[in-house]
């Protein structure tokens, strides 16, 4: 008789962004003619840049002809790729990384959530609380935790609540943890952590033999050059922490895929007798085991982000998408509501008025302005009463998003 994996009959309901586009759908079939303005899910909606669009295309002719066509890459990306990451994203500010220390992938999403297979289902995972399901997910999927209680808390994660009384960095935990989940600029929140504060998670890492998976999938977005766009900016970091990058946000990728895991030599795991076990090597083998990397043609477009061109017009775009977070800030504030982030993020947290319920404030505002947003709830006990707007999306249909929370009495 073939079992099935109980652990995945613990998860609560369906995954959080599938789940509200159900809602949306249902909405949408009872009233077709209904012009929706959607700041849920963080999906970007401006095309990719020229310089992305023209790598690609000479990309596709290079594969059209027998001499320059390419099969199987490398499993661990093009070296051409794994180069100019190391000079843009880390030697320009200081971080001494290696091509050989990167791994290319097809997102970071797929990173954060398959990262954990390398490490014993014994650890204790510690997870911000909001924090983004991927990290708990996976860890409930490979039987780290127990069930959840009614709140959606499983037992076995160690919750780090962020509010806005620790500016939405958490304090270090009290009980010992060895897998440290953390995300800055943070998704949800949009908040963002200084350099004094990440120092903090390296020492009590290297100090309690635990590792941190850093998740930056939103560096681009640190618009002050004070704040750390890399855990590696931190001393001693290569031998506390594994780093996730995207492409998906920086440059359009989320429907092309591509993004990078950093595992530094130095980084170390430990067996049951206490000895050392190097981590880069590892994924290395579970990469070339389970993946055959990302398509040329991808990775021939994610180096064009690096030239100068890439840069300045990606640059334009994340300006674009920015000046969204301002608009809402702007406009929320002005509203009266408390408002967090979208200054370094592309996110704006705000707590929902007189209390509300995140879903039912999700309701309300599609049912009476038509605007989409996502649940502060739906990643984790902590963000009840709070409600995340996405911004990306076109200005006109932000301002006007903004306009209808203005004039309805939806709030
Ligand atoms: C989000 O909206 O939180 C993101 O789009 C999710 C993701 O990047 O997978």
């Amino acid at each position: 008789m073939i079992s099935v994996n109980e652990h995945f009959l613990k998860l609560k309901a369906g995954y959080l962004f599938p789940e509200i586009g159900r809602r949306v759908a249902a909405f949408s079939k009872a009233d077709p003619d209904v012009n929706i303005i959607r700041l849920g899910i963080g999906d970007v909606t401006e095309p990719l840049v020229p310089a992305i669009i023209e790598a690609m295309h000479k990309a596709v002719d290079e594969m059209a002809s027998a001499e320059t066509f390419r099969g199987y890459g490398p499993e661990q990306g093009y070296a051409f790729l794994r180069e100019a990451i190391v000079e843009h994203d880390y030697r320009a500010r200081q971080a001494d990384i290696s091509p050989d220390e990167i791994f290319i992938s097809d997102g970071a999403k797929c990173d954060t959530g398959n990262l954990q297979e390398i490490f014993s289902v014994d650890n204790t995972v510690a997870v911000t609380d909001p924090v983004y399901p991927v990290y708990v997910d996976t860890n409930v999927m490979a039987g780290r935790t127990g069930q959840a209680d009614q709140a959606g808390r499983y037992s076995n994660i160690v919750y780090m609540p962020c509010t806005a009384e620790n500016n939405f960095v958490p304090e270090l935990p009290k009980e010992p943890v060895d897998m440290i989940y953390l995300c800055y600029p943070n998704n949800p929140t949009g908040a963002t952590a200084t350099r004094e504060q990440l120092k903090k998670w390296v020492d009590y890492a290297i100090a309690n033999k635990a590792i941190i998976l850093y998740d930056a999938a939103y560096e681009a977005f640190i618009q002050d050059q004070t704040i750390p766009r890399s855990i590696y900016e931190i001393e001693g970091a290569k031998k506390a922490a594994i780093e996730f990058r995207s492409f998906s946000k920086t440059a359009g990728f989320t429907g092309v895929r591509c993004a990078f895991t950093v595992v530094p030599k130095d980084l170390v795991a430990y067996k049951k007798d206490g000895s050392a076990v190097e981590l880069n090597g590892i994924w290395n083998r579970r990469q070339s085991t389970k993946f055959n990397g990302v398509s040329y043609i991808t990775q021939a477009a994610a180096a064009a982000v690096y030239t100068p061109e890439g840069q300045t017009q990606i640059r334009r775009v994340i300006d674009l998408y920015m000046g969204n977070a301002k608009m809402m800030r702007d406009a929320l504030t002005a509203l009266g509501l408390s408002v967090y982030g979208g200054l370094h993020a592309p996110y704006v947290w705000l707590k929902t008025p007189d209390g509300v319920g995140s879903w039912e404030f999700f309701d309300r505002l599609l049912n009476k302005a038509h605007v989409v947003g996502t649940p502060g709830v739906g990643f984790g006990a902590a963000g009840e009463g709070y409600f995340r707007l996405s911004a990306f999306n076109h200005p006109d249909k932000v301002a006007d998003a903004m306009k209808r929370m203005e004039s309805l009495d939806c709030l």
